[in-house]
This record gives C-alpha cells, sequence and structure tokens, in this order.
C-alpha cells in the first residue's frame, strides 16, 4: 500500500469513523483516484484537505466508496426460496420473527422481506431492523419513493397492492414502510444484536477483505438464534460455513446449528 493512501485511510478513519482498511484495497483505491482524478486533485492527500472543507465533496466520497446498487426482489428466485422454504420453517419453530437487513441500502431489500413475509404474518405484526453506513441511502428508504427500474422484478400483483404511480416514479404504501425501522449502523464497528431468526446481508461483503469477511461470518452466527438464516448474495458463497457454525440450508443460505 503507498503511503499516500495510507496516510488517507487514517485521516478517514478518524474523521468519519469508516476504516478503509478493511475494504479490498485495488478496488477501493481506483474508484476513489478516478473521483479525485476527475475533480483535478493529484494525490489523496490533496484530496482530503479539500474534503475535510468541503462537507459537499466529503458526500461525493462517501458516495463513492458505498455503493448503493440495489433493487426490488434482487435476484428473484432466491426470493422464492425464501418463501416457500425458509420462511416456513422459521415460523413453524418460532412464535415470531426478528429480522435484521444488515446493508439495506435504499430500503429495497426489506421492504422486499416484507411483502414476501405478507403472505404468512399480518404486516401490523411485522417489524423488520433494517441498518446502513450510508446516511443519504437511508434517508431515500425512509422517503419510499422509486423509479420504475427498481420494480422489475417485483411480482405484479405486489406492485398492484403496494406502490402507487406517481408521474414517472412510484411510491411505496404506507402500511409496508410502517414494517420497517432504518437505522445507521457500520457492519465493520458497531456492535451487533442477538437472537435474530433472519439475517440478510447482500452485496456488501464482496467489497471486504478476506479478513473483515471472516469476522463478519462469526458475528453474524453469534447474532443468529439458533435455526436461524443468514441469507448473503449472489456471488457471496461462504466456503468452510462449518468453521462459523453455519450449514448450507439452501444456495445462499445459511443455518445455524452451534457456536463457534
Ligand atoms: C450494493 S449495496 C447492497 C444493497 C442490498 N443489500 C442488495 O443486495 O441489493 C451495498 C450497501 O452496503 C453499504 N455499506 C458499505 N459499507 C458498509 C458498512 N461498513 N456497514 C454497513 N453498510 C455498508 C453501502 O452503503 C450500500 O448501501
Amino acid at each position: 500500500m503507498n503511503r499516500d493512501y495510507e496516510n488517507f485511510i487514517s485521516l478517514i478513519k478518524g474523521k468519519t469513523g469508516i476504516d478503509l482498511s478493511l475494504y479490498k484495497e485495488a478496488q477501493m483505491k481506483r474508484r476513489l483516484t478516478s473521483l479525485f482524478q476527475k475533480k483535478g486533485y493529484e494525490s489523496f492527500q490533496e484530496f482530503y484537505e479539500q474534503l475535510n472543507k468541503d462537507h459537499t465533496l466529503l458526500e461525493e466520497f462517501l458516495d463513492r466508496m458505498t455503493i448503493n446498487v440495489t433493487e426490488f426482489y434482487r435476484n428473484r428466485s432466491r426470493w422464492d426460496v425464501l418463501e416457500n422454504k425458509i420462511f416456513p420453517r422459521l415460523l413453524a419453530e418460532n412464535q415470531s420473527l426478528k429480522i435484521w437487513s444488515s446493508a439495506s441500502s435504499t430500503g429495497e431489500e426489506p421492504y422486499t422481506i416484507s411483502m414476501v413475509l405478507s403472505r404468512f404474518v399480518p404486516l401490523r405484526q411485522i417489524s423488520i431492523l433494517a441498518t446502513d453506513i450510508d446516511d443519504r441511502a437511508l434517508e431515500g428508504a425512509k422517503r419510499g419513493i422509486y423509479a420504475e427500474r427498481s420494480l422489475a422484478e417485483i411480482p405484479s400483483d405486489k406492485k398492484k397492492k403496494y406502490f402507487v404511480k406517481d408521474g414517472s416514479v412510484y411510491k411505496i404504501s404506507d402500511e409496508i414502510k410502517k414494517t420497517v425501522n432504518f437505522k445507521r449502523f457500520n457492519l465493520l464497528s458497531d456492535h451487533f444484536g442477538t437472537g435474530y431468526h433472519l439475517i440478510v446481508c447482500r452485496n456488501v461483503l464482496i467489497y471486504f477483505t478476506e479478513e473483515a469477511k471472516s469476522i463478519l461470518y462469526h458475528k453474524f452466527s453469534q447474532a443468529l438464534a439458533p435455526g436461524g438464516v443468514l441469507f448473503v448474495g449472489s456471488t457471496e458463497q461462504i466456503f468452510n460455513c462449518q468453521q462459523y457454525g453455519l450449514e448450507a440450508e439452501d444456495t445462499f443460505f445459511y443455518k445455524k446449528i452451534s457456536n463457534t
């Protein structure tokens, strides 16, 4: 790692609490270098000096480092497995479910969980914790207004039932909104809760170093209730999941079987 980037990492950690050293280096460096070069800066040092003074530039930096791409029912076939296999088992074993969407971006993922669960549980009884490191994404999630492309994978009955079209955008219904509680949370430094029956962590671990990932798998496993499930993204298979006390229940779904 070069000195300039190393120094930037420690300045950013001091300013924002975000530890860039736990993100894959080449990828993160490339993304940030293209941003500062576009702005006309020549080094990470110069970039930091500016973003330390300019809040808009800091926001742009945060925007660039947190990739917010998401959509409702992302990788649709996995949500069918959640609906037809995972939820029926969890609901047979538990009276109510404690659920956490742990990198929820602009809300499509936790709202999808509610829509899927609504087949089994009345919406007023559903309560999902949704967290993300990015305040702007969380604000968008709470607004619940989406472009058409975010809705491409939604089953048409759900789209009809839970969205109102307003010009070129779609507004999600209040009854779905009320099922989700959004909070800022840094997966790499904040304290995990316990007793979750379902933790969804999709398409964020890919940005972290192997070491950070392994620590997080342990923490997720500890946060799960016995029989609880960790649902990961469709490129994020966990190798050697037994070492974390997990067992594959289906592709990309890991069930907690023991403490580690
Ligand atoms: C590509 S999105 C994934 C959204 C959703 N889970 C999905 O699969 O569609 C990645 C999200 O991870 C969040 N993120 C990045 N680093 C994080 C961290 N250290 N703690 C919590 N969230 C983080 C970003 O802000 C972004 O919203």
